[in-house]
């Protein structure tokens, strides 16, 4: 070993004793021929100091050292002065009085500061990750990653689940983004493709009998980057037979739980998580992956709505839409700059506007004055509506109430994104607190009005509910429930799963109505509809994705924080320069022929 101690090992208790170190240069500094170094390695950082007196040598290359270099260090740890200690590191008692200084490697200046705040443009990180992950906060992402899916491993492991490696050469499984696919040189003209998720095949582990399966999956999906959304990304996938869908979900509380109390234990975590249904979450927070660390839950106001005069919210009734908003309590007195940003993001998120009416003064409600109430634009009605809308929503004097008319699904759409933003304003959310939800029965199927086609809500392998398979083949598709969950925590769709169906000719049935025709349906699932009929056992799983769950730990805005080697958004890998043209042989070899060059 080139040391025999790590930089933010030493302590006062190892006063006295003689160490060998190795790490990166940090900062230095020469007080008057004195001179101090930040020495750096994974564990943390020392302070290091050559003094002319007793090291000539050693304080001679230390003049030349520069930042980044990579050095060895021999000296003896001495506890500092009284009045020099820095409360700030760990190692902030001791020094380490050098004796030897060996170069073993320099470094080019690096194009930013190796330091704690990352002042540097993210594209300059991304193109120097190398550096970027030398930074403390970026080596502890990547070791609370690590602990997170250590602590999954071994919980699962105990419950007796089989961890499985699946294909990542495989046939499409559908997951609703597009495929990323690999063209094969053995078979010109064919193509593997990258999992969207290994669904399918762990569906097919429990034909074969494995019960209990898990894999931590990388995941490939073509589709447009977001913060929380990369290329590639690694879902913990499980899979359980037997079961029914509490028990994937006390099981997934139960690993949630454990692994947040052990490796984040400042988190304030909620317990136990609620369990809310999709027709809830939409009810009462416009949203199926509602943030519950604050209120502003939505009331319904058609039937009120409907007595007015108000254009927009008359026909919007009477067009069978809704008038649906919140109550933002104590916020009367939000200020034309505020309310006009209220209606901007409004008005961004799609919708016609906002309407908001201010109860001011401190009457209680019931002696609410008209002149006390001041009103938006066409909503002059006599101080009684505005009792009867104030009791419906539970608004009183100095609350504000934000009222949004329009159709479904649309209109739960822009009031979410409204309430996030009134959470934004007031700033209402603790990023260290997580409030965990699991929405359940989605609907099976939702209307894709750009296809004109029934889609699968969840994915095509979800079950109906108990009872709902007559509704199939009826009219009202749209109504019918599913045995699809979602884990949600802070507003952030964190893992989703389903009971599974596991008869062929349900599972035939769903693709005919997805508008697959009976060939598709062959070609496409002809082996997992197969393997139904070979005595397919109940069940059920779901797949947390990890990057997401390690964000929120990290309180990272993007998950490309917590992913060593991330792209952006545009899909670019900025340190490899991918994605790239490739020779002309490659192509060749590959029977592929460009159609159009790249700029
Ligand atoms: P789903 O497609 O909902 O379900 O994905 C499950 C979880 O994976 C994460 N996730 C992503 N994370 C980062 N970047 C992405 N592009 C991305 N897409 C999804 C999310 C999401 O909740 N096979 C089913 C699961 C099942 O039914 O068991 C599936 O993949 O955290």
């Amino acid at each position: 070993m080139l040391r025999s101690a790590d930089c933010g090992s030493l302590r006062g208790d190892n006063a006295g004793s003689q160490v060998t170190l190795a790490g990166w240069v940090g900062r230095r500094r020469d007080h008057g021929g004195i001179i101090f170094i930040d020495l750096r390695d994974r564990s943390g950082s020392v302070q290091v100091v050559f003094n002319p007196e007793n090291a000539a040598d050693a304080t001679r290359i230390a003049e030349e050292v520069r930042g980044e270099w990579v050095v060895q260090v021999k000296g003896t740890v001495n506890r500092r002065p009284a009045g020099s200690e820095n409360p700030a590191i760990a190692t902030g008692d001791v020094e380490v009085m050098a004796t030897e200084l060996t170069v073993l490697n320099r470094s080019l200046t690096p194009p930013f500061y190796i330091e704690e705040d990352a002042d540097a443009d993210e594209s300059l990180r991304l193109r120097y990750r190398y550096l970027d992950l030398r930074r403390p906060p970026m080596l502890r992402n990547l070791t609370l990653r690590h602990n997170v899916v250590k602590y999954i491993r071994d919980f699962l492991s105990d419950r007796d689940f089989l961890e499985i490696e699946t294909p990542i050469l495989i046939k499409s499984t559908p997951e609703g983004a597009r495929d990323f696919l690999v063209p094969s040189r053995m078979q010109p003209g064919k193509f593997y493709a990258l999992p969207q998720s290994p669904q399918q095949m762990k569906q097919l582990l429990m034909v074969a009998g494995i019960e209990r399966y898990f894999q931590i999956a990388r995941c490939f999906r073509d589709e447009d980057l977001r913060a929380d959304r990369q290329l590639e990304f690694t879902q913990l996938d499980l899979e359980m037979s037997f079961v029914e869908e509490d028990d994937i979900l006390d099981l997934t509380e139960e690993l949630y739980t454990g692994m947040i109390e052990t490796v984040a234990p400042e988190k304030k975590l909620r317990k136990p998580f609620p369990r809310i249904t999709y027709d809830e979450a939409m009810e009462r927070f416009a949203s199926d992956k509602p943030d519950l660390r604050f209120g502003l839950e939505m009331t319904d106001v058609s039937e009120l709505a409907g007595e007015t005069e108000f254009m927009v919210f008359l026909s919007t009734v009477e067009g069978g839409g809704q008038v649906k908003g919140f109550v933002v309590p104590g916020q009367a007195q939000f200020v034309t700059g505020q309310v006009k940003e209220l209606e901007d993001t409004a008005k961004a998120a799609g919708a016609a506007g906002l309407a908001y009416i201010r109860y001011r003064g401190s009457n209680p409600v019931g002696q609410l004055t008209e002149e006390e109430i001041l009103q938006s634009a066409g909503l002059r009605m006599p101080a009684e509506w505005h009792q009867r809308l104030a009791d419906k929503m539970g608004a009183g004097p100095g609350d504000m109430i934000l009222l949004m008319a329009g159709r479904q699904p649309r209109l739960n759409a822009w009031l979410s994104v409204m309430r996030t933003h009134v959470s934004e304003l007031l700033e209402l959310t603790d990023p260290n607190e997580l409030a965990f939800c699991f929405v359940t029965k989605f609907p099976l199927f939702e209307w894709n009005e750009d296809a004109e086609r029934w889609d699968s809500s969840h994915h095509p392998f979800t079950s109906p509910e108990d009872g709902q398979e007559p509704a199939l083949d009826g009219e009202h598709l749209g109504d019918i429930k599913s045995k699809a969950y979602d884990l949600v925590c802070n507003g952030s769709e964190l893992a989703s799963g389903s009971i599974r169906i596991h008869n062929r000719q349900l599972q035939e049935k769903i693709f005919a109505i997805l508008g697959h025709s009976k060939e598709e349906t062959e070609s496409r699932f002809g082996p997992i509809l197969e393997a139904f009929e070979y005595g397919a056992p109940p069940h059920g799983g779901i797949a947390p994705g990890i990057d997401r769950l390690v964000a929120i730990l990290c309180n990272s805005p993007s998950i490309r924080d917590v992913i060593a080697f991330p792209k952006t958004q545009s899909g670019t890998d900025l340190l490899f320069d991918a994605p790239t043209s490739v020779a002309q042989s490659q192509l060749d070899e590959l029977s592929i022929q460009i159609t159009e060059q790249p700029d």
